[in-house]
């Protein structure tokens, strides 16, 4: 059954260059409403669970070496739709790749420094936002 939730991090790329607020702005124009949301760093070893997925892929280390370089924002986002929407919102992955307007297109540097996550699934929206937030953490 599709849920209305996606899960996202603002990388430390964009935390650290000062666009959380324009992001988060973003988000919330989009018709996103934040159900979740905290300010924290994560540790290597953190970031290669959360990442565990990807622990095959040659590019595992530098995603866990980036994701714990600064502070990150993790946020639990409700819409309907919300998986698809906020990847459309996003764009590409690689931000060469991004549309026009999108975050990544906007504010995204390279493929590791890409501005933000989003959840791929339903599935792994339910697991990323339970990876950080407890039920007293969210609104709902
Ligand atoms: P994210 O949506 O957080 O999920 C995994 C991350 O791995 C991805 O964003 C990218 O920042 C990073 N990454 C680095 N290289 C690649 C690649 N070749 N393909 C996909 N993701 C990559």
């Amino acid at each position: 059954m599709a849920t209305n939730r996606t899960f996202t991090m603002i990388k430390p790329d964009a935390f650290g260059a000062g666009n959380s607020g324009a992001i988060l702005k973003m988000i919330e124009e989009a018709g996103f409403k934040i159900v979740a949301l905290k300010a924290t760093k994560l540790t290597k070893e953190v970031a290669g669970k959360f990442y565990e997925v990807h622990s095959a892929r040659p590019f595992y280390g530098e995603l866990c070496d980036f994701m714990s370089s600064g502070p990150i924002i993790a946020a639990i986002l409700e819409k309907e739709n919300a998986v698809a929407d906020f990847r459309t919102l996003i764009g590409a992955t690689n931000p060469k790749e991004a549309a026009p307007g999108t975050i990544r297109n906007l504010f995204a540097k390279s493929i590791d420094a890409n501005a933000v996550h989003g959840s791929d699934s339903d599935e792994n929206a339910a697991i990323e936002g339970n990876f950080f937030f407890s039920q007293f953490e969210r609104i709902a």
